[in-house]
């Protein structure tokens, strides 16, 4: 790992104080409940803070909503569902995303500075969820435009099917791409017609404020409530509500099945997006250089934390040697440190709970054998002392069932397997509850094709990563989730179908 600290961009005070500046540029005073298009504090009065993860300071307090705040928000959506929002025509809500596409653009260095902050992903990756933000209100604006419903003519009969909106929908964002998760699940939701209670990721609910005090303006009052608080007592009120028709939820498998529990009492829609740990398939004739670009990409993004991200390597026998030695020279390459700082590869983890729940996972895999190739202990460098840092790593070694390898570890920590028989190989692969993404390395497009749909997963990259264009469906198989986002078979999560038959007699 390239130490930082040796140039004085990286220096503590030279961070602190560039994290200081930033903050009083960028982080509002409105960080209250946003309900009913009103800034509004929590029942109770009671606040808790959100840190910057690079120095640990404060940024803001926000309201620490509970259930009763979570009524009166369902309350205000609904008024404004009866009232207004359900009267407006597709192309008036088309315009409305548009426009909130169009205040996302024109303040994208702003929000990305503040999304940076409050997370800690480099400022170069949350430039880039704002370009997914902004695009997602685009392509939902446009998809919209199209779902025109459908006629039928029978023996004796004329039908017709209709798309109607649930009317309010609950939603649950995590905290690894703050608000390009909420515009993942706000444009679908506003464009099919429902509002929206909506509730960020304790750790990082400055973003989707801001956005709302962006378009205060644009989108009518009461369309998009932002309850802000933690996942059992403002999040599990909202996934039990009688009053939520559909809940839509990102985060850990074991939240989306205690939010199916509860969506359960009320037969309320879920769409659920969850973990995963997917398999990288390097073929015999791979590019060494081109694969370890693509892996390094696939685990080291975001510092690992992406429920895609590739996280179990098999590496063909041939070229192992060659690609290890690169993904080596990779991760010892990486610059670990403050995210603002341009020259910065990984910032920090999002807190020190996922710290440590890194560090377990690396102390278990060392105790059950593993062999550290790279990383394996926090950084040594005293200008990151106080933030959330963990070393890219690549571990070999463990046994397939080992809890490090079957669980996710949401960090930059990749598990190196090699393999000559292609079929024991795929047998591992898919050896795991998980079945979110996966992606293969090869120039033999039959053998791309081959483990492309050998994979059980939901969405496959071949000899590239991360990338998700709309339009492509995302989603899970097996323990990864129900429902697919980023496409038009999303807005059919958002709305249900009703079909009305008429006689001819
Ligand atoms: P989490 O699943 O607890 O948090 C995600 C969201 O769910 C947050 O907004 C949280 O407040 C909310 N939440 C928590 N408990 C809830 C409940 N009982 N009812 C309703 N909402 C609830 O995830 P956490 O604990 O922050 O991270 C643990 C692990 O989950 C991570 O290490 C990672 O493996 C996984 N994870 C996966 C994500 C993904 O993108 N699929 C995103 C975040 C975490
Ligand atoms: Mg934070």
């Amino acid at each position: 790992m390239a130490s930082s600290s040796d140039s004085d961009s990286q220096s503590k005070e030279t961070i602190l104080s560039r994290h200081r500046t930033a903050a009083e540029e960028v982080v509002s005073d409105h960080t209250q409940l946003y309900i009913g298009g009103e800034w509004q504090d929590a029942a109770s009065g009671e606040t808790f803070d959100t840190l910057d993860p690079t120095t640990g300071e404060v940024l803001a307090s926000v309201p620490r909503g509970r259930a009763e705040d979570v009524d009166r928000a369902i309350e205000a959506a609904w008024d404004t569902y009866e009232r207004e929002w359900s009267e407006t025509t597709t192309s008036e809500r088309q315009a409305v995303l548009l426009e909130i596409a169009d205040r996302v653009e024109a303040h994208s260095e702003e929000l990305a500075k503040l999304e940076t902050l409050d997370n800690g992903k480099t400022l170069m990756e949350a430039r880039i969820d704002m370009n997914t933000t902004a695009e997602q209100f685009r392509y939902f604006a446009g998809v919209v435009e199209s779902d025109r419903g459908q006629t039928e003519d029978g023996d004796g009969y004329h039908g017709k099917v209709i798309h109607e909106p649930y009317g309010v929908v609950g939603q649950i964002i995590p905290w690894n791409f703050p608000l390009a998760m909420a515009s993942w699940k706000l444009a679908p939701a506003l464009a099919a017609g429902n509002c929206s209670v909506i509730k960020p990721a304790e750790q990082t609910p400055l973003s989707l404020l801001r956005l709302m005090e962006l378009v205060d303006d644009v989108v009518p009052d009461g369309v998009v409530n932002v309850v802000t608080g933690y996942g059992e007592e403002a999040g599990a009120p909202l996934s039990k509500h009688e009053g939520v028709r559909k809940i839509a939820f990102t985060g850990s498998t074991v939240v989306g099945k205690q939010i199916m529990r509860n969506a359960a009492d009320n037969v309320t829609d879920v769409t659920l997006e969850l973990g995963g740990k997917s398999p990288i398939v390097v073929h015999e004739d791979a590019d060494p250089q081109a694969a370890v670009e693509t892996i390094a990409f696939a685990i080291f993004a975001n510092t690992g934390e992406c429920c895609e991200a590739g996280s179990r390597l098999f590496v063909h026998e041939d070229v192992a040697d060659d690609v290890l030695e690169g993904l080596i020279g990779a991760a010892e390459g990486m610059t670990v440190g403050d995210p603002l700082d341009e020259a910065t590869d990984l910032g920090p983890k999002v807190s020190h709970e996922q710290v440590e729940r890194t560090t377990n996972y690396l102390e278990s895999a060392r105790e059950g054998g593993a062999e550290f190739l790279a990383g394996g202990e926090p950084p040594e460098d005293e200008a990151l002392e106080d933030g959330c840092f963990v070393a890219p790593t690549l571990v070999e070694g463990l046994d397939h069932e080992h809890e490090a390898v079957q669980e996710e570890i949401f960090g930059p920590v990749l598990e190196v397997f090699r393999w000559e028989d292609y079929d024991e190989m795929m047998t591992l692969a898919n050896d795991v509850d998980y079945g979110l993404a996966g992606g293969v390395i090869t120039n033999d497009i039959e053998k791309a094709d081959r483990t492309a749909h050998d994979i059980e997963a939901g969405y496959i990259w071949v000899n590239t990563w991360h990338e998700m264009s709309p339009g492509l469906p995302y989603g899970g198989y097996k323990q990864s989730g129900i429902g697919r986002e980023l496409s038009v078979d999303t807005l059919d999560h958002y709305t249900q179908t009703k079909s009305i038959k008429y006689g001819l007699h």
